[in-house]
């Protein structure tokens, strides 16, 4: 089959190669599909560039993708051959990624893509949906609660903004260009502040006097400020990344509020937080809640173009055609 893989860490453009492995065979309990799209995150050029150990010869880049199962390992029922999935975590400490034409999973991270949910759509879910629902919902359901997502135009941003008002909540959510307020009210939030405004809290206390109950964090070293300042009583921030600067805690003014401050990381996050994560997004793509963001397409021989468009921060989403 041909795919796009790496044999040690480094830039894309030093380590990623393309060309023909052997396609592999699904083992018991597992499915191969044949990938139609396959989607690049930040997680995928961190592990490129090192940030968990290396345990195979070769890994096949990339987490999240979509296709359709062409074959079952032991133990899989045979009615899942020709059914339409999302797959997700196909390279967490596997070898096979979803940049290659096929790739190898546990039968239960190829789910089921409902009628009319599109492919491009399908890979987008994995690591920013589940990431999404993960920190949203982690102290239970949002209904009539007031959510600040922070970097609403950002992959996760976008499908918090989407599962956050669906789940009956009001969204206010930041972000730094006017490019980026025009994704995120298409996403739905209620109200769109520029972070970079020197008011924006005032803007973000003006739409929500009593504070905001949940804060969907990217980027908590430079917004902790921010946060402090419009959490509610008894409220909760989840940081879901590390960004240049660590942040600098007002015990205070947090323990006066009885704030939570809550840290995640998706991969470690067990097995039933997954599996809530992959019966809400299923739901929601059945219902048509969830949308596609701005595609940036790649053909597989321009793997290294695709993972340095999402090291640059594109605005939207990089697949990749396998
Ligand atoms: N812990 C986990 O399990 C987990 C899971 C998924 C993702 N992540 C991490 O989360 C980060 C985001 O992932 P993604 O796929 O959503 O990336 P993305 O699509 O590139 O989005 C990142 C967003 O963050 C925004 N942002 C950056 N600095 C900000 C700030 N100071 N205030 C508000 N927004 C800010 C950016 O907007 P501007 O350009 O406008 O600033 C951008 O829209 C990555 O670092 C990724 O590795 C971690």
């Amino acid at each position: 089959m041909r795919a796009a893989f790496y044999r040690s860490f480094g830039d894309a453009a030093e380590v990623l190669e393309v060309g023909e492995l052997d396609k592999p065979d699904p083992a018991d309990g597992e499915v191969l599909v044949r990938i139609v799209v396959s989607a690049v995150n930040p997680t995928d050029w961190k592990a490129r560039r090192g940030s968990r150990p290396m345990t195979f010869p070769f890994v096949i880049p990339n987490q999240d993708g979509s296709g359709v199962i062409e074959a079952v390992g032991p133990g899989v029922d045979e009615a899942r051959v020709g059914q339409n999935v999302w797959v997700y975590f196909a390279a967490s400490g596997r070898q096979y990624g979803t940049a290659a034409e096929y790739t190898v999973v546990p039968s239960d991270r190829a789910v089921p893509l409902p009628d009319g949910a599109s492919m491009d759509l399908g890979a987008s879910m994995g690591v920013p949906a589940l990431t999404a629902h993960r920190a949203l919902f982690w102290d239970g359901p949002v209904d009539g609660q007031t959510i600040l997502v922070s970097g609403g135009a950002g992959a996760v941003g976008h499908y918090a903004i989407e599962l956050a008002k669906d789940g009956g909540a009001r969204v206010i959510t930041t972000v730094s260009t006017a490019e980026k307020a025009t994704l995120a009210a298409a996403a739905g939030a209620d109200v769109v502040v520029n972070y970079r405004d020197s008011n924006a809290a005032d803007q973000i206390l003006d739409a929500a006097p009593g504070g905001v109950n949940r804060i969907v964090e990217v980027a908590l070293g430079e917004n902790m400020e921010l946060d402090s300042a419009v959490l509610a009583p008894h409220g909760t921030i989840v940081t879901y990344a590390k960004t240049a600067h660590d942040p600098e805690v007002n015990v205070i003014k947090h323990m006066m509020g009885n704030h939570t401050l809550r840290f995640m990381m998706l991969y470690d996050a067990g097995t039933e937080a997954i599996a809530a994560g992959v019966a809400a997004i299923t739901d929601c793509l059945e219902r048509r809640v969830l949308t596609e963001l701005p595609a940036h397409r790649f053909e597989l021989s321009r793997i290294v173009a695709a993972h340095e468009a999402c090291e640059a921060r594109v605005v939207g989403k990089v697949l990749i055609d396998t």
